[in-house]
């Protein structure tokens, strides 16, 4: 007889691919139950995002399919997004699980357009997703979201209620300054306030996801993101010209001083994708975003393209990942997303691992 031993014993032998450890001991496996080789439970995935889930899913069917007296299999495949980032440590983004800085080392490469598009492909697998426009010198999100004359509404507590969009909740910079140009006069102290005042003075709820789109560079604001909560660590965004990439590696080596984790690199405009020969033309050259990634250690999370679609929807304040799901263009931008969430779920088992080592007292 096949006893619930045997069950755990098998399903051990199931390893998530990204975060390389057992679903078993991950706590993957819920709510087991066995009864005259009637096999129940849930498969409590660590993001519905997450590139190999079907992959997981197939894993634990095999297993299970090589246990002998099993005669029916019941399995509900869900997904909750594990935190990246230790929540206790503040009160007001304490329902926020994974706080992820977009960053780029210079402007023009599209940061916006991929912070946009990656929240809301995520968005798109079920997670539950913020966008905060903190490019306090060029806020765009309003623009991208067709959002204008919007009027942000406060609770109670004078806390700012972000705008929905789209299936994701947005606050912008761009929401307070009438005139887009106005934060040039806002000074390096007041510039750390705002965002603070963004981050921990909005009324976010329950996110799986917040991501803030930074504005270039290595100013006050990126090094405020890194410095004033908890975040699970930052995209860097970059095009595949050689002067792009030699100002992402000065924003790399920032955020590796102030020791926040790398998520990544995307490419942007790696490459054009005619619509005619479907052919993809490396107009700007090849491989720059894989060469950091390479030379930096830091993953690579995916190449987005060149695209007139891409443009023409940000412009009207129609992304393309909601206008044209299906193109190539928000396919990369789906797979990017993926990748993120994947990084964020290892981040988040890392970080278990060293809470775990700090409460397990060791043997002297
Ligand atoms: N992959 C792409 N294909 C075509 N146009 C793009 C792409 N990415 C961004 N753009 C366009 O390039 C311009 C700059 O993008 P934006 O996201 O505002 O850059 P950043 O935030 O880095 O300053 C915008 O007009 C945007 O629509
Ligand atoms: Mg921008």
């Amino acid at each position: 007889m096949v006893g619930v031993d045997d069950v755990i014993n098998k399903l051990s032998t199931v390893i998530d691919p990204d975060i390389k450890k057992d679903i078993v001991s991950m706590g993957m496996i819920k709510d087991l139950e066995l009864d005259s080789g009637n096999l129940k439970f849930t498969l409590e995935l660590t993001t519905p995002a997450c590139p190999f889930n079907e992959e997981i899913e197939s894993d634990v069917r095999k297993a299970i399919d090589e246990l002998d007296g099993i005669n029916n299999l019941d399995m509900n495949v869900t997904a909750k997004v594990t935190e990246g980032r230790a929540l206790n440590t503040d009160e007001f983004l304490k329902n926020v699980k994974n706080v992820i800085g977009i960053a780029s080392g210079k402007g023009g490469v599209g940061k916006s357009t991929v912070a946009l598009n990656l929240s809301l492909a995520l968005a798109k697998t079920g997670a539950k997703v913020g966008l905060l426009d903190a490019d306090v010198y060029g806020p765009s999100i309003p623009l991208m979201l067709g959002l204008k004359n919007i009027v942000v509404e406060a609770d109670k507590d004078a806390k700012i209620i972000p705008t929905e969009s789209n299936g994701i909740k947005v606050v912008s910079f761009g929401f307070f300054a009438e005139r887009m140009d106005q934060a040039a006069i806002y000074r390096g102290p007041m510039l750390s306030t705002v965002l603070t005042q963004f981050l921990t003075g909005t009324v976010w709820s329950d996110l799986d996801y917040l991501i803030v789109d930074l504005p270039p560079g290595t100013g006050d604001i990126p090094l405020t993101l890194a410095q004033t909560v908890p975040i699970t660590g930052v995209v860097i965004v970059t095009t595949p010209q050689e002067v792009a990439s030699n100002v992402a590696v000065k924003s790399i080596g920032m955020f590796d001083k102030l020791n926040v984790t790398m998520l990544g690199v995307v490419e942007n405009m790696s490459h054009f994708e005619c619509s005619k020969c479907s052919e993809k033309h490396y107009i700007f050259g090849t491989g720059g975003a894989q060469k950091i990634s390479e030379k930096h250690n830091i993953p690579f999370l995916g190449e987005i393209p060149l695209n007139s679609g891409i443009m023409e929807g940000s412009d009207l304040g129609k992304p393309v990942v909601i206008t044209q799901p299906n193109s190539p263009s928000a396919e990369a931008f789906t797979a990017a997303a993926k990748n993120i969430a994947a990084q964020c779920s290892i981040a988040a088992a890392k970080l278990q691992e060293e809470m775990q080592a700090e409460t397990t007292p060791t043997a002297s």
